[in-house]
């Protein structure tokens, strides 16, 4: 079944019906300020750390689900309800969500009362604008009483779950007028409040939770809205809310538009007061004034379309497919800049307060967007390569708010650094821009370590050269790309994490994934140190290369397929010996990535054995046969039920490691095969099974062995969205940028007779046309650029802000 349909034309996915299998979600915001919104206004915002200053309370895991969000009440003659269906549940005549890009628009009507609610960030504020607009549709005057209401956050998300004893007694507002001010901790340490306001008078307040809802009552029933009168509470500790009660009064199809705003406002240490005990609303006032009519809100979002029009105008695409043509051109897009913004910190799936930015999930997350926004990319990856360590390993993950490593997860993924020289790669390729190569940058965060991002990048591939194991592969640490093989952690605790517990270093265990990722990258390593004069270093690297592609040949082939690593005790994992787990996924794509096997046709039967071993109508398993018991040598990836999570789930992020390897041996119809199963687009008319959102992928879908083969989870947060662009728009569309310009490689199915592309490419558009007729799937007859016969592949980079026309034959 289908909860809605996509609007291409205004890069718009619309919710028909408010009861979508799971909160469908929508992320406002592009720099610091970042709100998280469902289809049914539930979720919540913060400035920058969504775990240290969250501005609105949000309960995950809660029933009912989704609870706390920005909600709107309305109390028409007696009749009261949520226009946008939660909490209450209320019954609809009309409703509709439309989540659009970087806004949300919800549309409703009970009893001839029509609501509308645009929810967005604007581009350069620090708020959430929520315009809305009550329209009487019916034959009669209306005298409407309408509540809003928001929860706030006593700041520290964590505290403001487990620190009652305190959080009880600390609870302070204040109100002005129709702003009401959230100021816990304002007067001790913090220098920063909260601002909910409304830009028209208001009737009455309520900022005591209790009061407004009334004792033991849920959001889907304040008392005071049912007896249609604010309290005026003030809160004093316990929980602080903000809710504005306001009388709308409207004849016969007249309509009134109002501008609420959620604001975070910083103050100078010494202007904290405006008089003793009152805080300074200078910073607020500004902001207000600035979203003080709804015209001034239309206008904010029209800026923000534009931005996002501009952005998404570097990419297009245009095919008969049209669930290609939005995935590819819009919504895969839009997702890489969200998990660019949030890494895997901030979902439905994942709390805001543990995880920081990864330290090879932003490498591979700058794959996606790097083309969008190569300046932020630049800074992204200086701000990851400074909290490498000298020895070239990294922190696993670092704090957005500090760019400090986190002590608490440490290091020892060893495959971690050499994903940033894949991100780095990506960004000189992208850009042509070498002196991001002489940039210094610290080590562990300490100036005095700094050195520039080239011996960065040749720490990290050191590090590679230096931790090998007893078959010349590399040590696999804690784990590799796949966090679950944890091969040196013999876990018996119970609740201890596998990511944190001692990582009994055994100089054995060894990941054929780390070995093919290396041969996979380093040849853009050699690029980097031979473009750049540093040619006894490319040779030292080219030695490194060939010795691991021969470990990789000696050790890590299986006869059928390559091998996925070697336990501490030296016995193999992704082999026909073994009784689980005999094939993985990940070994396999990168293998073939990093071009072995081409000669000789292993490759080609790795690939051949993944579809027959791993392959289903959902997408392709991690490994087969799943883990049926828990192995103290293996870690959490036996952890899991089969057909979930990594063990046998169909684990997105490397379905297009096997959509790349395929272009690689040239079968398109395989490569868009592989590609369209995991796409959310073409499991739309499936939601009652996938549940996620049709417009994202997710990371993980239930795989064949699970009760729920299908279903998927952990929508938003996942390196899938930037390896399927890269998958969709470099391997298969086949326009992909390299150190000389834009190489044109298609690889598609026989039956994608024409398609276009533009490309914004290094100051340049590159307007590209492929023909088909032939009936191809791989290999190019001729290129012409503006006219004229291209010698080779490659567009050279013209820089000169025009648009070219590129015609290719197949
Ligand atoms: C999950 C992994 C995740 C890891 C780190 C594990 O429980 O299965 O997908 O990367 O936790 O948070
Ligand atoms: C999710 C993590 O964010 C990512 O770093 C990891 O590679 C995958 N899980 C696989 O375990």
């Amino acid at each position: 079944m289908q909860y809605g349909y996509f609007d291409d034309e205004r890069r718009e996915y619309v919710i028909t019906r408010p009861d979508t299998p799971y909160p469908w979600i929508n992320y406002l915001g592009n720099e610091d300020f970042y709100g998280l919104f469902s289809n049914t206004s539930g979720g919540y915002c913060f400035y920058r750390d969504a775990r240290m200053l969250r501005l609105t309370r949000y309960r995950y895991n809660n029933a009912p689900t989704d609870a706390g969000g920005r909600y709107f009440y309305l109390r028409d003659n007696g009749d009261v309800w949520t226009p946008s269906w939660m909490p209450m549940k209320s019954s609809l005549d009309r409703y509709e969500c439309r989540h659009g890009m970087g806004y949300s628009r919800i549309s409703s009507a009970r009893n001839g009362l029509a609501f509308t609610q645009v929810s967005f960030v604007p581009l350069k504020d620090n708020c959430e604008i929520h315009k809305v607009t009550l329209t009487n549709e019916s034959k009669t005057d209306k005298n409407i009483d309408m509540f809003s209401f928001i929860e706030f956050c006593l700041w520290n998300a964590n505290d403001d779950m487990t620190n009652f004893q305190r959080n009880y007694s600390i609870g302070e507002v204040e109100i002005e007028g129709s702003r009401i001010y959230h100021k816990t901790e304002y007067r001790e340490r913090r220098n920063h409040y909260a601002v909910w306001a409304v830009n028209v008078p208001v009737a009455g307040f309520d900022t005591d939770r209790q009061t407004f809802l009334g004792l033991y009552n849920g959001f889907d029933h304040p008392d005071t809205v049912f007896a249609g009168k604010a309290n005026n509470s003030v809160a004093s500790g316990w929980a602080p809310v903000g809710s504005h009660h306001i009388k709308v009064q409207l004849s016969p199809g007249e309509s009134k538009a109002l501008v609420f705003v959620l604001g975070y406002c910083e103050n100078p240490e010494e202007e904290k007061w405006e008089r003793p005990g009152v805080i300074n609303k200078k910073p607020a006032n500004a902001l207000l004034e600035k979203y003080s009519t709804p015209e001034a809100a239309d206008r904010a979002l029209a800026a923000l379309n534009d931005y996002w029009n501009n952005l998404l105008g570097r990419f297009t695409v245009d095919a008969e497919d049209k669930r290609m043509v939005r995935m590819a051109g819009v919504w895969n897009q839009y997702q890489c800049m969200v998990t660019f913004n949030m890494s895997r910190s901030a979902s439905y799936f994942e709390s805001g307060i543990g995880r920081g930015m990864g330290f090879r999930d932003s490498n591979q997350d700058l794959l996606g967007f790097v083309h969008l926004v190569p300046e932020r990319a630049r800074a992204r990856i200086l701000d990851i390569a400074a909290t490498q360590f000298p020895d070239g390993s990294a922190y696993h993950q670092y704090q957005p708010l500090t760019r400090r490593g986190n002590n608490e997860v440490g290091s020892g993924f060893n495959d971690d650094p050499l994903w940033l020289i894949c991100g780095a790669a990506a960004y000189i390729k992208e850009t042509g821009d070498y002196s991001i190569l002489d940039e210094k940058v610290p080590f562990d965060n300490k100036e005095e370590l700094a050195d520039t991002l080239f011996v960065h990048l040749k720490r990290s591939f050191d590090y590679t050269v230096t931790h090998l194991g007893p078959h010349g592969l590399p040590l696999i640490g804690r784990a590799d790309w796949n966090d679950c093989l944890n091969l040196n952690c013999f876990s018996k605790t119970p609740g201890e994490s596998f990511q944190t517990t001692a990582n009994f270093e055994s100089g054995v265990a060894e990941s054929v994934l780390i070995a093919a990722i290396f041969v996979y990258t380093g040849p853009d390593y050699i690029e980097i140190c031979r473009r750049t004069g540093r040619t006894q270093e490319a040779e030292h690297a080219e030695k490194a290369i060939a010795a691991m592609t021969g470990a990789i040949n000696q050790y890590g082939w299986d006869g059928e397929w390559f091998l996925r690593a070697y336990d501490a005790h030296g016995k193999k994992i992704g082999s026909s010996e073994c009784e689980d787990g005999q094939i993985f996924i990940e070994s396999n794509g990168f293998a073939v990535m990093a071009g072995i096997g081409l000669e000789d046709g292993r490759g080609q039967k790795a690939l051949d054995s993944v579809k027959e071993r791993l392959d289903t109508k959902y997408g392709i398993v991690l490994l087969q046969p799943a883990y049926k018991e828990y192995h103290l040598e293996l870690g959490e990836v036996s952890s899991y039920p089969p057909g979930y999570k990594e063990n046998a789930g169909i684990f997105c992020h490397n379905n297009p490691w096997i959509t790349i390897a395929e272009t690689i041996l040239g079968r398109g119809t395989r490569a868009f095969e592989t590609y369209t199963k995991i796409c959310p687009a073409y499991r739309e008319d499936d939601s009652d099974l996938r549940r996620m959102e049709p417009y994202v992928y997710a990371q993980m879908v239930a795989g064949k062995d699970a009760p729920r083969f299908g279903e998927a989870k952990n929508s938003w947060l996942t390196g899938t969205a930037a390896w399927t662009f890269v998958s969709i728009s470099q391997y298969i569309l086949g326009v992909r940028p390299e150190f000389d310009g834009l190489l044109i490689d298609p690889c598609i199915p026989s039956t994608m007779k024409k398609y276009s592309v533009t490309r914004h490419f290094r100051g340049a558009d590159y307007h590209i046309t492929v023909d088909n007729s032939a009936g191809s799937e791989k290999g190019v007859k001729s290129i012409t650029l503006d006219g004229k016969p291209l010698d080779g592949a490659v567009l050279p980079a013209l820089g000169d802000g025009k648009t070219h026309k590129v015609v290719v034959i197949m």
